[in-house]
């Protein structure tokens, strides 16, 4: 069964029927019956299976993956190491709850995130099952750690949808509205966002500073929770020494400096994470997506003595670190590393900045292009100003989800679009990607 499903899916886009074809819209009318209408419908195209960069659905239609599942198949879709190691655990053993019955693939993944974390110190991990849940813990971890109950986030932040994360993100509609009431003693200051305020690095931070300072008191805050490139809330790339500046001033009041790498980590800004590009080197990382290829796998991982504070017990969950999600990570890193996937990353950054700069020269909409890495965005604006610019934005996405390429929207004003392609993706295959996208926002008026 497995080998027939890894016959050859080639590495081209093809568009056979319309989108959604027959058999897709089919099955959206089953889903209607049966899944909540909660849940977003962004393409309403049915996947039935995946190879490198090349979606395929249940009508025969073959999409271009510039989206990776939000960030999470940095190494590419039925990549065989990942296979083999998921297909061997699973046969081995699926479950047995590290708490009751360890085993050695969770002490491997906390190895490699000791190793690959920033930072010489000794450091220690726990594993959870998503990044809401990593992010939860986190927070758990720097209050304990520090007796004190403020957690200081930012605007356009996001970190998730559980209630405690629900109340650590910025933006009302869709996450949380009428979802209250909110975890108390979280506080929201302003991000770096270069393109909106115009402000230098040291500005910025400059600003949050006072702000928590005068309204909270530095010796209130037990963390400060930061995504080092923003995702769901534009892509923003805060400008050069806001995060050094924040990290001083945490290092200087005791606070613990918690980078939510949960979209930014495992490669995808060019670095294994983005706090690296400014040598920042936070107390506490969470991490998730990009970490085990697919399977849900999180993990905090930090400075020992803040993780090994927590009294035994005081960590832990079911599924945390479940064995054939580890599996699945320890493959991921491998092949990270024996394809040197951080160095295309960087590349991809290259191709797509270049390419999108081009564009940004012959079009008024687009306000802003920037990212780092294979996590680059495109800001669109009313043209002549920077009135964000929403319905630009369904526009191209729909164009290119028409012509079979996969790309995804963000911003707090939802005027963004975000390009997370697999690392592995070729270079053919992106400029494809590129040259439908570029049309897509030609035919914008
Ligand atoms: C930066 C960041 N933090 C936290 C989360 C929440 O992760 P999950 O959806 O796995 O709970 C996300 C998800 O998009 C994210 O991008």
């Amino acid at each position: 069964m497995v080998s027939s499903l890894q016959s050859s899916v080639g590495t081209e886009r093809k568009v056979l029927t319309d989108i959604p074809g027959p058999k897709s819209q089919a099955l959206h009318q089953r889903r209607q019956a049966v899944v909540s209408a909660g849940l977003t419908v962004g393409f309403p195209v049915y996947i039935e299976r995946a190879e490198g960069a090349i979606l395929v659905d249940v009508d025969g239609n073959q999409l271009l993956d510039m989206g990776s599942g939000i960030a999470v198949t940095g190494i590419g879709h039925a990549v065989p190491a990942l296979v083999d190691a998921v297909s061997e655990q699973v046969a081995r053993f699926t479950h047995t709850c590290f708490m009751v019955a360890p085993y050695e693939s969770y002490v491997e993944v906390c190895e490699e995130l000791a190793r690959l974390t920033p930072g010489t110190f000794a450091k220690t991990s726990a594993l959870f099952n998503s990044g809401a849940e990593a992010i939860e813990n986190a927070v758990k971890v720097a209050r304990l750690a520090t007796g004190r109950s403020a957690i200081v986030v930012f605007e356009h932040a996001y970190h998730g949808r559980t209630n405690l994360t629900m109340a650590l993100t910025a933006k009302n509609m869709p996450y949380k509205d009428r979802f209250g009431p909110f975890a108390p003693e979280i506080y929201r200051v302003p991000m770096s966002y270069p393109y909106r305020d115009e402000l230098s690095g040291a500005e910025a931070a400059e600003r949050a500073i006072k702000i928590i300072e005068t309204e909270i008191g530095a010796h209130n805050v037990a963390a400060l929770l930061i995504e080092p490139i923003q995702g769901e809330g534009g892509f923003v790339v805060p400008a050069d020494g806001f995060l050094p500046a924040l990290s001083k001033w945490t290092t200087d009041h005791g606070v613990v400096f918690i980078a939510d790498e949960i979209q930014s980590g495992f490669c995808r800004t060019g670095d294994w994470f983005a706090v690296e590009h400014e040598g920042v080197i936070p107390d506490l990382v969470t991490t998730a997506k990009g970490l085990a290829g697919g399977m849900p796998l999180a993990g905090v991982t930090g400075r020992a003595e803040l993780m090994n504070a927590v009294h035994e017990g005081g960590l832990g969950g079911t599924y945390g670190g479940n064995p054939v999600a580890a599996a699945a990570s320890l493959a991921t890193i491998r092949t990270l590393r024996e394809r040197n996937l951080v160095a295309r990353a960087r590349e991809l950054g290259e191709i797509m900045l270049a390419n999108l700069r081009d564009l940004q020269r012959d079009v008024a909409v687009i306000g802003d292009v920037r990212g780092r890495g294979a996590m680059i965005a495109m800001e669109f604006v009313e043209p002549g100003t920077k009135t964000p610019n929403a319905a630009a934005v369904k526009a191209i996405i729909s164009h290119c989800q028409q012509e079979g390429v996969v790309a995804l929207s963000c911003g707090t004003f939802g005027n963004v679009i975000r390009l997370l392609p697999p690392l592995i993706i070729s270079d053919e295959q992106l400029a494809d990607g590129l040259s439908v996208l570029g049309a897509a926002v030609r035919a914008v008026k």
